[in-house]
């Protein structure tokens, strides 16, 4: 069921989302900074001197935090305010509409839902979700919803400028890796790219739940846009660090695949988005990802001696499958592909 129209405005959560007292957000022990997570400007990054050194940055932050922000992205203010906008639109239209795309089966490549996996799960999240493949755009825009009016229009253009930046971001990666800049893009196939459009509602008991629990992201590589309001926090240095938005900035961050090609160089980090009691948050990750066939291993290059390879070869579509079943836990699911 839909969380939407259910009591945010009760006074307390329905006992199916309650967690154990042993997993509960404990949000008095959340650390703040001002800038918890490095903040990239990504200026120049196209050429000139600056480019070493963003590439310098990136590589920085893939191996220390697995988390990044970046400003002057190049994706234009329009287009993420159209974004965000029409996805608040979404959310808003009438149960009855909304239900129309509801579907529990993951394989759907369009559809809407809630929590995390309802077929697997023992305690809900406070959270409803529209799921949407986005490329190649044109396979998959009929299917998207037609309601909003302008839902198709917006979400095609957002989904190209993301894509555009995620190459320029792998380029980057691959560089810092020592690697030539194609690779990434090219070791990931085909390529996917799926969008989640995440609602979470206001929530009369915030310490008794979570928007999603801990995880990692079974992707390459994540870019996210989240609105005004906080809710997202990475665990550092075994303490959970609220990640508050700033305007005009995106959030990136490594997925398993990208610590899998990198033979765990770089790090794909657990993170968690928590709700509030007072407003409504939309978050919009981009889950950029190989293609299904795709085999995952890292370079000879970054592979030797010193640094046996980590990971048995994979596909992703078999990983994504243990991903999606085995419901989104502490361990990472890379653990199960560990060589020794
Ligand atoms: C996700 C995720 C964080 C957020 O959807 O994988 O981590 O802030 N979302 O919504
Ligand atoms: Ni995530």
């Amino acid at each position: 069921m839909l969380l939407s129209d259910l009591m945010s405005h009760a006074t307390s959560v329905p006992y199916n989302y309650i967690r154990p007292i042993c997993d509960r957000p404990n949000l008095v022990d959340v650390e703040t900074a001002d800038v918890s997570i490095p903040l990239i400007d990504l200026r120049g990054i196209h050429g000139g001197g600056d480019r070493s050194r963003i590439i310098r940055e990136i590589g920085m932050a893939c191996r220390t935090n697995g988390f990044f922000q970046v400003k002057n992205h190049s994706i234009p203010e329009t287009t993420i305010d159209a974004m965000l906008n029409v996805a608040k639109e979404f959310f808003r239209l009438p149960e009855s509409e909304r239900l129309k795309t509801y579907s529990d089966d993951t394989s759907k490549t369009t559809r809407l839902s809630t929590s995390f996996n309802v077929n697997t799960e023992k305690v809900s999240n406070w959270r409803d979700y529209l799921r949407l493949h986005c490329y190649p755009v044109e396979q998959y825009v009929n299917e998207w919803p037609s309601n909003p009016q302008n839902f198709r229009d917006v979400v095609s253009e957002y989904s190209k400028q993301v894509r555009e930046l995620t190459l320029i971001l792998l380029g980057a990666i691959s560089e810092s890796l020592g690697l030539d800049g194609d690779y990434m893009e090219k070791a990931l196939g085909k390529q996917a790219q799926q969008m989640a459009v995440n609602y979470y509602p206001r929530c009369p008991q915030p310490e008794l739940t979570y928007g999603l629990p801990r995880h990692k992201d079974p992707n390459a590589i994540t870019i996210l846009l989240q609105d005004g309001v906080s809710g997202l926090q990475v665990l550092r240095g075994g303490k959970w660090v609220a990640v508050d938005p700033i305007p005009d900035t995106l959030v990136i961050n490594i997925g398993d695949q990208i610590q899998a090609l990198s033979n765990d160089r770089y790090k794909s980090v657990l993170h968690r988005a928590v709700v509030n009691s007072d407003r409504e948050r939309i978050s919009i990750p981009t889950f950029y990802c190989p293609s299904p066939d795709a085999v995952i291993e890292p370079p000879r290059l970054l592979v030797g001696k010193e640094h046996p390879p980590i990971y048995r070869s994979f596909t992703y579509a078999e990983y994504y499958d243990k991903f999606w079943n085995q419901g989104l836990q502490s361990a990472s699911c890379l653990d199960i592909f560990k060589t020794t």
